[in-house]
């Protein structure tokens, strides 16, 4: 286990904890902590009730959190915390533990490096949200330009080659939908519910509906509504849940975890010749999945 320094094409580095042979974030724990939380990941044991929510970075985890919670809260209030309390690459077991019902246990991490078993013994109902990874990566740029931990201010033309090649933390989104994929072919063995982020920003009273009948919970019309709205784009960044003192220790001045929350914003950074690159090695990492078709474009 290691910090690392990994460099872009134009040498910029971006910093990350190398547990062997995968890159997690550097949280700002010491590298030896957030190893051990790594190797206690797939012994995790969740509470009755508990649901599970699995993403890529940068897909939209935070939102549907947000959704999540009011839809088991039965409430369209503010949600108290989020959901970096129950994330567990980020949290020690013992204090994902200490969380109160209802909780939203989350993690990115690549599905062979889960807690299936427990997911399993528990039925834990497991959400998948996926979304389509041109967006994905446009946000995660800006994500690791951002936040201060990364000490990274590389070009996207640096850096989109470096994360497509799979070298930065949580490897590549191909690799992670490969993944799920297999999962899913053996049969999970637990309850899975897939979501796309286009579908929420496009059709979000269907979505939740959807959402609704997996988790077996009923909400009138009107709290369904109120919840909608409360988790629009607009009023979440008005809500804008992030102490000032974390913002202070994690985040560039500029930096929001709410940037556009856009379908298409990818059109305003790619090039043709990066656009041609990116589709060159979908085609190739993804054909025949059922993961090959997102949704890229809003019109
Ligand atoms: P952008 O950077 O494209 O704006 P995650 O929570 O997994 O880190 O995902 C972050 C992405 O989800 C960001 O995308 C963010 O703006 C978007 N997002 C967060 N809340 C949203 C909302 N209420 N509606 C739409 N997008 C949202």
């Amino acid at each position: 286990m290691t910090s690392v320094l990994i460099n872009d094409l134009g040498n910029a580095s971006m910093r990350g904890i190398d547990v062997g042979g995968f890159v997690t974030p550097d949280f700002m724990k010491p590298p030896e902590e957030t190893k051990q939380i790594f190797e206690k990941v797939p012994e995790y044991k969740f509470k009755d009730g508990d649901l599970m929510l699995c993403t890529y970075p940068k897909t939209g985890t935070n939102w549907l959190y947000e959704i999540l919670m009011m839809i088991l809260k039965k409430s369209a209030e503010p949600v108290e915390g989020n959901k970096g309390d129950l994330m567990l690459e980020f949290q020690s077991a013992e204090s994902v533990d200490k969380q109160p019902a209802p909780r939203i246990v989350n993690c990115h991490y690549p599905c062979r490096y889960l807690l299936l078993k427990d997911m399993k013994d528990k039925q834990i109902k497991t959400i998948l949200c996926c979304r389509n990874p041109k967006d994905t990566a446009v946000s995660y740029y800006n994500h690791m330009k951002g936040i201060k931990s990364y000490e990274y201010d590389g070009k996207w033309s640096d850096w989109l080659p470096v994360y497509l090649q799979g070298k930065l933390e949580y490897g590549k989104y191909t690799d992670y939908l490969i993944g799920w994929e297999k999962e899913i072919q053996n049969g999970v063995g637990y309850p899975l519910h897939i979501m796309y982020y286009e579908d929420m920003k496009k059709n979000g009273s269907e979505e939740i509906e959807k959402l609704l009948k997996f988790l077996g919970v009923d909400l009138d019309n009107n709290l369904k509504n109120d919840i909608l709205k409360q988790c629009g784009f607009d009023i979440m960044v008005k809500r804008d849940k992030v102490p000032p003192a974390f913002k202070e220790m994690f985040f560039k001045s500029d930096f929001s975890f709410l940037r556009k929350g856009q379908v298409g914003d990818w059109k305003n950074w790619f090039t043709v010749a990066q656009n041609e690159m990116f589709d060159d090695i979908w085609e190739k990492e993804m054909s025949g999945s059922s993961f090959s078709k997102f949704t890229y474009s809003m019109y």
